[in-house]
C-alpha cells in the first residue's frame, strides 16, 4: 500500500518542520512545505531535504480563496491527503478545510483553550499562570478551536521570560508533535 503522502504549512524558522522530518517510522511521506513567506528560514530546511516547496504570497492573489484555490490545486497535483500546521501564520479558509477536513492538524504553545491566537506565550506569562503547555488538534473555522487531540503541561518557573519558556515549550512541541502524527498515521488514536 502506498504511504499517506502529506504537506507541512509553515511561516516562520521551521523548528517544528526539523523535528518532523527527522522523526523515525512517521508512516507518511512528508511530501511538500507550503510557505507564505518567501524569506522564511523552513524554505531553505525544505530545500535541504530536496522537497517540493509551494511558496506563495497571499498578496499576489486577488482573494484568499484564489491563493488558497492555488494551493490547493498543487496539493492534490501532489496527492496530498493530510496538513501539517507548524508555526502557519493564517486562518485556514473554506477553500482548504472543506477538502480536508479531518485531516488538518496543528500545534500551539498553550493549554488550548486557554490563551489561542498570536503570543501564547507571552499571555501565559501576562496571565500569572503556573502552568501552560503545549496542545496538538485539528483545524476547524476557529482560532485555534478545532478538537484537541494531544497536550502536555510545562510549568512556568518564577525567573522564566519569554525565551526561556518558549525554548521549554519547543522541546516539548518537538517531541509531541512527531509522536502525534506518528499515532494518527498509524490509526492508533
Ligand atoms: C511553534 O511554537 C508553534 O507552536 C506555533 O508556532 C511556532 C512555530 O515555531 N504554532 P517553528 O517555526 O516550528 O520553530
Amino acid at each position: 500500500m502506498n504511504k499517506t503522502r502529506a504537506a507541512i504549512f509553515a511561516s516562520g524558522t521551521g523548528s517544528n518542520f526539523s523535528a518532523i522530518m527527522a522523526a523515525k517510522d512517521l508512516n507518511c511521506d512528508i511530501a511538500c512545505l507550503v510557505c507564505d513567506q518567501p524569506e522564511a528560514a523552513v524554505i531553505k530546511k525544505a530545500q535541504a531535504f530536496n522537497m517540493e516547496t509551494i511558496i506563495l504570497s497571499p498578496k499576489a492573489f486577488p482573494t484568499k480563496a484564489d491563493y488558497e484555490k492555488e494551493i490547493l490545486t498543487r496539493l492534490k497535483q501532489k496527492g496530498i491527503t493530510w496538513l501539517f500546521l507548524a508555526g502557519y501564520m493564517r486562518l485556514i479558509g473554506d477553500t482548504l478545510l472543506h477538502p480536508f477536513t479531518g485531516k488538518i492538524i496543528n500545534i500551539h504553545p498553550s493549554l488550548l483553550p486557554d490563551f489561542p491566537g498570536l503570543d501564547a506565550i507571552g499571555q501565559a506569562l501576562t496571565a500569572g499562570v503556573s502552568r501552560t503547555g503545549v496542545t496538538v488538534h485539528y483545524v476547524d473555522d476557529g482560532m485555534d478551536t478545532g478538537p484537541i487531540i494531544a497536550q502536555e503541561e510545562v510549568d512556568i518557573l518564577p525567573e522564566d521570560t519569554k525565551e526561556t519558556l518558549q525554548q521549554r515549550i519547543q522541546t516539548v512541541e518537538h517531541t509531541l508533535y512527531p509522536s502525534v502524527i506518528k499515532q494518527l498515521m498509524n490509526d492508533t488514536y
